[in-house]
């Protein structure tokens, strides 16, 4: 039977920072849900909170009033260290700038996500030749992340963000720092890997390549979620 419960349910979710005297309301009451498997994008202004609410569903900030659930688990129930053995069990990241280890090897990337988990020799290697053969990266193992091009980093990225099998990917504008042809591959791949794999896809974009292919465009304006259509008029003033 299909699930109908959500997979992430953000609940009354705020986000305030303070600092030098000031404070500022980055997310203001945040409600939505995100099914299993769906692939949605977070737009909105620099500076509107995309990569905070990110932060936030992962599980690498704590909110300042609000929750996230993830499977039904409450993030705010859980200490630091419950919260971090969720993030290394259920949630894979990818950034702009790629975050590989430099003085890792392309295999050894990988398994630090799988050596966390305590994924045994033989299973771990066989899930990285595998996950690499999906990226298109079969014969780069023992390569160094400075002997790849951006596209190839990206997509070893990609690899090691899905390597223990996450459910949930959260992706920072991961294409946003490659050519139009390399982030339109990059994004392919993303979008295949996730689906074939039934991995729910949160990604912030600038990228209007990205909004098309997305089951659903989640707009940050002013701390709050406004629906698509407010979004083109948003653009159109901002021009
Ligand atoms: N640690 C922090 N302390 C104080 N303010 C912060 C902190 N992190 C983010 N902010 C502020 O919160 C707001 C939202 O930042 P955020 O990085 O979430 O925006 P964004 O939508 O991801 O922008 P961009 O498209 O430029 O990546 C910004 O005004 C930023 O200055
Ligand atoms: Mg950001």
């Amino acid at each position: 039977m299909v699930s109908t419960s959500p997979h992430i349910k953000i609940q009354m979710l705020s986000k305030q920072y303070e600092g030098r005297g000031r404070s500022r309301l980055v997310l203001d009451q945040i409600d939505t849900t995100i099914g299993h498997g769906e692939f949605v994008v977070l737009v909105g202004r620099s500076g509107s909170g995309k990569s905070t609410l990110l932060n936030l569903l992962g599980g690498l900030d704590r909110p300042s009033t609000g929750d996230v659930l993830i499977d039904g688990q409450s993030l705010a129930a859980l200490d630091e260290d419950a919260l971090s053995r969720l993030r290394r069990h259920k949630v894979g990241y990818m950034f702009q700038f790629f975050n590989l280890v430099p003085t890792l090897t392309v295999a050894e990337n990988l398994l630090l996500p799988l050596d966390l988990l305590g994924v045994a020799e033989p299973e771990a290697e066989s899930r990285i030749r595998d996950w690499l053969a999906a990226v298109g990266l079969a014969g780069r193992a023992t390569d160094y992340p400075d002997e790849l091009s951006g596209g190839e980093q990206q997509r070893v990225a990609l690899a090691r963000a899905l390597v223990h099998r996450p459910g949930l990917l959260l992706a920072d504008e991961p294409t946003g720092n490659l050519d139009l042809t390399t982030a339109r591959d990059v994004l392919r791949l993303l979008d295949d890997l996730c689906r074939r794999s039934g991995t729910t896809l949160v990604m912030a974009t600038h990228s209007q390549e990205v909004i098309g292919m997305a089951d659903r465009v989640l707009t940050i304006r002013d701390g709050r979620l406004v629906a698509a259509d407010d979004m083109a008029a948003d653009d159109m003033a901002a021009r």
